[in-house]
């Protein structure tokens, strides 16, 4: 009863990490694709290449739910698989939704016309590939009028996270804090629309300033995860146990996730 977890890296265990705790009963496979990270610098296709070979893998450890643990990719290549590749019983899920719904404090199948949402200026942090995609921006048209959305695309930060260079990492997050608030002096809340970023969250939030609210995914994504298992208990596969999977260096990857984690972390060759 495994549910898959995908990221191009190391910043899907921060989604990987709060769905374990809050589901502690449920077996997760983890694949990270760090020989291709990073995702963000890639075109839609590839993008969409690398993630359908990942969520296969995937689906052969018996997890019939994957969750992309991935902005880029539920950016650049989820509705692409949705509408044509995915079998009907299998189900593929992104990160963006429970975002969208805690930001404009309403319900995904609430399909009522958009309306105003308490939050005006919204700083959204993200790689370039996500920002180019604009699907962040049309999804919350769908449901909020009046947001203003400023996205800043943080070229280089996945690099360094992946490369453990956390001096380089906070220096790129201060600079791409500076350009943002260039464009939008004041954010009231900054959105890290990739899940590498939560690992740099205090940082970001020094860069922004008490007062900016900092939404990270991998809380809200647990909550949605837990209440959709509710609702569709027949999504939990075959899969049995935890395993985390890498395509890259899996002794160098471990020791990056356990550094993250600050828990042993043993990644084998996907
Ligand atoms: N962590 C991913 C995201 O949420 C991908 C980053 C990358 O590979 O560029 O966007």
């Amino acid at each position: 009863m495994a549910v898959g977890i995908f990221d191009s890296g190391l910043g899907g265990l921060t989604v990987l990490d709060a769905v374990a705790k809050r589901l502690p009963d449920v077996p997760f496979v983890y694949f990270g694709d760090n020989k291709h990270a990073p995702y963000g610098v890639r075109d839609a296709d590839d993008v969409y290449d690398l993630t359908t070979a990942a969520v296969s893998r995937l689906w052969d450890e018996g997890c019939d739910l994957v969750i992309l643990a991935c902005n880029t990719a539920s950016a650049a290549a989820l509705r692409r698989m949705q509408e044509s590749w995915i079998p009907s019983d299998k189900r593929v899920l992104g990160v963006f939704v429970p975002l969208i719904e805690a930001l404009t404090e309403r319900q995904w199948g609430d399909n009522s016309p958009p309306r105003e949402v308490a939050v005006k200026h919204v700083a959204l942090f993200a790689t370039p590939a996500t920002v180019r995609s604009r699907a962040f921006q049309r999804e919350l048209a769908f449901r909020a009028i009046g947001v203003d959305v400023e996205a800043q695309a943080c070229g280089g930060l996945v690099d360094a996270i992946e490369e453990g260079d956390m001096i380089l990492a906070e220096a790129l997050v201060r600079s791409h804090v500076d350009a943002l608030k260039r464009k939008m002096p004041e954010p009231q809340a900054a959105i890290l629309g990739c899940t590498h970023y939560p690992l740099m969250q205090d940082a970001f939030q020094a860069a922004l300033g008490p007062e900016v609210t900092v939404y990270s995914q991998a809380n809200l994504v647990a909550e949605s995860l837990a209440d959709y298992l509710e609702r569709h208990p027949g999504m939990l596969g075959q899969g049995d146990k935890t395993r985390f999977l890498t395509t890259g260096n899996p002794r160098k990857v471990s020791d990056q996730a356990t550094h993250f984690l600050r828990r042993q972390v043993e990644f084998e060759s996907a």
